[in-house]
């Protein structure tokens, strides 16, 4: 199975079993990302792994399992966006090893000190003791005509992108992203958030922004689209209603 497959079967589990995962895999999460697609070598990031019987894990909504992957990141533009597209990637990579996962958004660790860092997300990892996959009709999504404004009949090209990001997953299932398409761009628009918690709110969607990015990166990797993520000047000051412009995709040639 690919990364791209595993886009249409993952899901959030929430049962574990208590199986080790071998050490080599462990490592390979220490160090995931060199294969990653979108990632800036020159954002700083850490990844840590810990096992339950840490105890270093705890907060709301925590899904008990038998190991935590936290993702650490320095503090820089686009570090949220950078951060959910390499952890989404991971939970495919995850999934096509037969391993499950579940992001833990509220979750927080006892000792998270890492210098000039910030912690980015935590994801609960393990042999699932629950079905790891479901079946593509099981999905429960917004569909593309709710999430996506254009004025031109979309191509194929646009459709497959459009149709793996459809299904990313977002917390509490809520979707919190638009897409405005235009003949060779796609561009990704975030949830404005409420006056409430303003800035977690806000960090949240960027991390979920690049979730869905990484679906449409990893959607072009396998199909050969010659993709390019950039940030427009142009569209920088645009905000469609209650949402907030979070970067483009140039389709190059297709
Ligand atoms: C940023 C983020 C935070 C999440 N936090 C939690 C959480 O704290 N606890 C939990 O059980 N699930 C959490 N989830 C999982 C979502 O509830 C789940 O992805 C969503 O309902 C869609 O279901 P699926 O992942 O099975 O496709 C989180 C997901 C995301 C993307």
């Amino acid at each position: 199975m690919t990364k791209y497959e595993a886009i249409f079967r993952r899901k959030s589990v929430r049962r574990y079993k208590e199986e080790e995962i071998p050490e080599e895999i462990l490592e390979k999460i220490r160090h995931y990302g060199a294969h990653a697609v979108g990632i800036r070598k020159e954002v700083r990031i850490k990844w840590k792994v810990y096992r339950a019987s840490d105890h270093n894990v705890k907060g709301m909504f925590q899904v008990k399992a038998p190991y935590y992957a936290a993702l650490y990141s320095e503090v820089c533009e686009d570090c949220r966006i950078h951060a959910g597209c390499l952890m989404e990637q991971l939970v495919l990579w995850l999934h096509t090893m037969g391993i499950a996962s579940c992001y833990q958004g509220g979750a927080r660790l006892k000792h998270d000190e890492e210098e000039q860092m910030e912690l980015m997300m935590i994801l609960a990892f393990g042999y699932p003791s629950e079905a790891l996959e479901r079946s593509f009709v099981d999905f429960k999504r917004a569909e593309l005509k709710k999430l996506v404004k254009t004025n031109i009949t979309l191509g194929k090209v646009q459709k497959k992108l459009l149709e793996a990001a459809r299904l990313a997953p977002s917390a509490l299932n809520q979707q919190p992203w638009r897409f405005v398409v235009t003949e060779n761009r796609i561009h990704l628009f975030i949830r404005r958030p409420g006056r409430m918690s303003y800035e977690k709110q806000l960090n949240r969607n960027l991390f979920q922004a690049g979730i869905v990015l990484s679906h449409m990166l990893v959607t072009g990797e396998e199909l050969w689209f010659d993709l390019d993520y950039q940030k427009l000047d142009s569209i920088m000051e645009k905000a469609i209603q209650n949402y907030l412009y979070a970067g483009s995709l140039i389709l190059q040639k297709y």
